[in-house]
């Protein structure tokens, strides 16, 4: 049921505070993340692991981009992440010490489905992270960590991600305790930063008129493009593909450093573009480059609109717009910086008079290929 709001994706994008603390819940002990579906493995085997291999389609594949970041910082394993029709049409090498972890907010996704049984079949473990209970892939997998985000009706994903995300730090964290490669006091301040994003994102949600205004502001925009970096690449990808699918806009996502080898070209006066721009305390080397991008794209007329921490200063004189994410370890933006392109998202295609729950030619779980 929608209750009050205007539609199910309105509604989704505003349980994202409790997506997250339902998720974290039962799984932090003694301030230590610790999650009991992983004793399946016993900490042995998760010690012994060499490899993982995330995969996923669309929006959980940008929830494992995001966290690979956060599992090779903590738990130092080398993480690939691979759209799950790329990898099972190729020939992946899987020995028995790679871990497989798909991720799939409806667990049906035929190709993701595919890819953990391939995975397995090449003597892979395989871990689900999925929000569905009982669905399909989470059957097919040792192991699974349910994000307990609640049924997710819009097509569009939004608390399945930050779900996602949550769910992923968890078991990086834990990992890292079994693995031995943080402190007991450098696990426990990581959980104390996931424990206080609930409270962050409803504080960004307060943006909503802003990003409303902005939002009638751009209804003609033919395109629209969307930088980050560091993690915020991927929540700059993210932001696009919403775009894309509600708004039917052309939207395109890329890495920062990546402007000046081809996609600066596209900036002429008046092109909207977002900036996920890093921390300036918790990133303070990458802050500054990100600085210089929107400086550069500025000097060519771009509009920016920037999701900055607050507080930042010197992005204030170059953007055009700024919506503002609190304090937070920069491995835990992701999750606050998201929030304001998903209401983008909704926002612009409201405006436009679109169907935000049903966007066109979308279904929302892709059980064929
Ligand atoms: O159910 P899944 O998480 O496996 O779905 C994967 C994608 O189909 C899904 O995230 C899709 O990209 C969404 N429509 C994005 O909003």
């Amino acid at each position: 049921e929608k209750g009050g709001w205007s539609s199910f994706m309105a509604k989704e994008i505003s349980e994202q505070p409790d997506a997250v603390t339902n998720t974290l819940r039962g799984r932090i002990h003694d301030g230590q993340a610790v999650v009991p579906e992983l004793e399946a493995f016993g900490d042995d085997v998760l010690a012994g692991i060499r490899r993982i291999v995330i995969v996923a389609c669309g929006t959980a594949a940008y929830a494992g981009q995001t966290a690979k970041y956060a599992i090779e910082k903590w738990a130092q394993v080398p993480v690939d992440v691979e759209l799950s029709h790329e990898f099972r049409y190729r020939d992946p090498v899987l020995t028995s010490d790679t871990l497989v972890i798909s991720i799939s907010q409806s667990g049906e996704t035929m190709d993701t489905l595919m890819a953990v049984k391939y995975a397995r079949e090449a003597g892979a473990k395989a871990i689900s992270i999925c929000n569905t209970q009982g669905a399909t892939i989470p059957r097919e997998s040792d192991a699974v960590i349910y994000t307990h985000a609640g049924p997710e009706v819009a097509v569009a994903s939004t608390k399945g991600f930050t779900g996602q995300i949550a769910a992923l730090y968890l078991f990086a964290l834990h990992l890292a305790r079994v693995r031995n490669t943080m402190s007991l006091e450098e696990l426990a301040a990581q959980v104390v930063e996931l424990q206080a994003i609930p409270e962050k994102i409803a504080t960004t949600l307060l943006q909503e008129d802003a990003v409303r205004q902005l939002a009638v502001w751009m209804t003609d925009s033919r395109a629209v493009l969307f930088l980050g970096r560091h993690v915020g690449f991927p929540i700059a990808l993210e932001g696009a593909l919403k775009l894309k699918e509600l708004a039917y806009i052309h939207a395109e996502g890329f890495a920062a450093g990546e402007l000046k080898h081809g996609p600066i070209a596209l900036i002429e006066p008046g092109q909207p573009v977002f900036v996920v721009v890093p921390s300036p305390r918790g990133s303070a080397h990458l802050h500054p480059k990100v600085v210089s991008n929107i400086q550069e794209i500025r000097a060519r007329g771009a509009r920016i609109i920037a999701i900055a921490e607050q507080g930042d200063a010197a992005v204030l004189p170059f953007a055009d717009t700024v919506f503002h994410i609190p304090l937070a370890g920069p491995l835990f933006e992701p999750l606050l910086a998201v929030v304001p392109l998903q209401m983008f998202a909704i926002e612009l295609a409201t405006a436009k008079g679109l169907d935000v729950d049903q966007p066109r030619n979308l279904a929302k779980s892709v059980t064929v290929e």
